[in-house]
């Protein structure tokens, strides 16, 4: 019989600190488009915004809390009567509102930045919580920069908010300055010392200036945090915040070392990272985890010999579990006679060994030759190959070898009119999309289902040739 995993909180802020990424502003209606996407994504928390921050967030959450009646909606508020107000005025109509309060609390904001004392900012962000829980039932607080203040400090404040009416206790690691056995023991000594911490949750709010807000996060869920923070494509502030995609599938690829569950659906990861990226224009880095458009392509010729036999030997999750519609074979200099068989085939050409040999071995000194190799280019490749004198400008010089070979007659499956050249291919299957952005220096082949046994006498020279 398998343990029961405890249920985490994805609180989503893309709409709130995602936003506060340069570049990553959002109007009206593109909110609203992604809190819809963020719904269907299976999001528990969205937070829609920070409403005293100008008229359009205010507009912004009020449109979200009454469109997106599911999940709650939180709004940020300082810990201060006219934020709280406001956020309150743009929450009220939502099915589920929620009210998120902060104060920072570690001593370099409050000498620098608030020029206040410990004791006011304690009595502030009691009065500031007590003010929203007479307004609204869920009141998170946050007591900003939580990893650089001193702990016995901040458990002080965390008991106020609590005794104040504080349903979740949210620790920001604002300036991602943790590191995740630091964090974990952090989330241990709040549930140690906090009075009344058992009736709240307790979330984890990590940025990614050192690069670890994702196992920081999943430290502090390991030490007890039921709640996480995260953005969809990690966007945020300077480096950005924990990722949800990385959080989530994390959860799902190793239960072995994370036994929690979540709500999220994770085909429709893929959808919201293009949809964000489509609507910031902000395209996403190529190898990002999960949503990256190199996440799930495979260029090195083992890679794409072992993905075409199992695609268990490199993918250690399915790329349709996250709504990505397909693996894809990246042919370049690194690729292997298997994946290039396999795409001449795609294009209507299929060839007995010797002619994919020749082919191969032109193929490779076109990929070390020119950055962008498309589909036209191997038409192009195929036809020289076989006809090397009927091109005006070869691509590459015919090799001795391939001289040689070039009498040998493909196995076209496509009437011989079509095999002219590359202002007349044979229709090729439409290339499957993937993420925005420029493209690599290769062209993507979409990976079959299954293996095809006619590649498999190649699978030694891949190794050999293709790596
Ligand atoms: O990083 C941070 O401290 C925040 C708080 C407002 C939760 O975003
Ligand atoms: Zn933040």
């Amino acid at each position: 019989m398998t343990a029961e995993r405890a249920r985490i909180t994805i609180f989503d802020t893309t709409l709130r600190d995602g936003e506060q990424s340069p570049g990553c502003s959002m109007n009206q209606p593109e909110k609203l488009r992604l809190a819809h996407q963020l719904d269907r994504l299976g999001v528990d928390v969205i937070e829609a915004g920070f409403p005293i921050a100008s008229d359009g967030d205010f507009e912004s959450v009020r449109a979200i809390a009454t469109a997106v009646r599911r999940p709650i909606i939180a709004g940020l508020a300082r810990a201060c009567r006219p934020d709280i107000e406001r956020a309150w005025e743009a929450l009220k109509g939502a099915a589920r509102p929620r009210i998120h309060v902060f104060l920072a609390t570690s001593d370099i904001h409050l000498q620098y930045k608030l020029r206040i004392t410990r004791e006011q900012c304690l009595a502030q962000a009691r009065e500031a919580v007590a003010l929203a829980k007479s307004l609204c039932d869920d009141v998170e607080f946050s007591p900003e920069d939580a990893t650089r203040t001193d702990p016995h400090f901040l458990c002080q404040v965390l008991e106020a908010v609590v005794e104040a009416g504080a349903t979740t206790l949210n620790i920001p690691d604002t300036v991602g300055y943790t590191v995740p056995a630091e964090f974990g023991d952090l989330i241990t000594a709040i549930r140690r010392r906090v009075k009344g911490i058992e009736n709240v949750t307790i979330s984890a709010h990590c940025h990614n200036d050192l690069g670890m807000a994702v196992a920081n996060a999943l430290a502090a869920v390991a030490a007890g945090a039921r709640q996480v923070e995260c953005t969809i494509n990690g966007i945020g502030e300077r480096a950005g915040n924990a990722s949800l995609e990385e959080i989530v599938m994390a959860m799902r690829v190793r239960p072995d070392r994370f036994a929690y569950e979540t709500g999220v659906v994770g085909d429709q990861i893929f959808a919201a990272s293009q949809l964000l990226s489509e609507i910031t224009g902000v395209p996403v880095q190529p190898n990002k985890a999960i949503t990256g458009r190199n996440a799930f392509a495979h260029e090195a010729g083992i890679h794409q010999d072992g993905v075409l036999k199992n695609p268990l030997t490199y993918e250690i999750m399915t790329p349709q579990s996250v709504g990505v519609p397909d693996s894809k074979l990246v042919l370049g200099k690194h690729s292997g006679r298997h994946a290039l068989g396999m795409r001449c085939e795609q294009l209507g050409y299929q060839f007995d060994r010797r002619a994919l040999d020749d082919i191969y071995r032109r193929f490779v000194r076109l990929a070390d030759k020119i950055k962008k190799v498309e589909d036209h280019h191997l038409l192009e490749l195929i036809r020289d190959t076989h006809k090397p004198s009927g091109s005006a400008t070869p691509l590459i010089e015919p090799i001795p070898a391939a001289k040689a070979a070039s009498g040998i007659e493909p196995v076209i499956s496509v009437p011989p009119a079509n095999v002219a050249g590359p202002a007349n291919p044979p229709a090729p299957e439409p290339m499957k999309p993937f993420p925005v952005g420029p493209q690599t220096n290769a062209f993507g082949v979409p990976l079959p289902v299954h293996s095809d046994p006619h590649h498999e006498q190649t699978q030694q020279e891949d190794y050999l040739w293709g790596v």
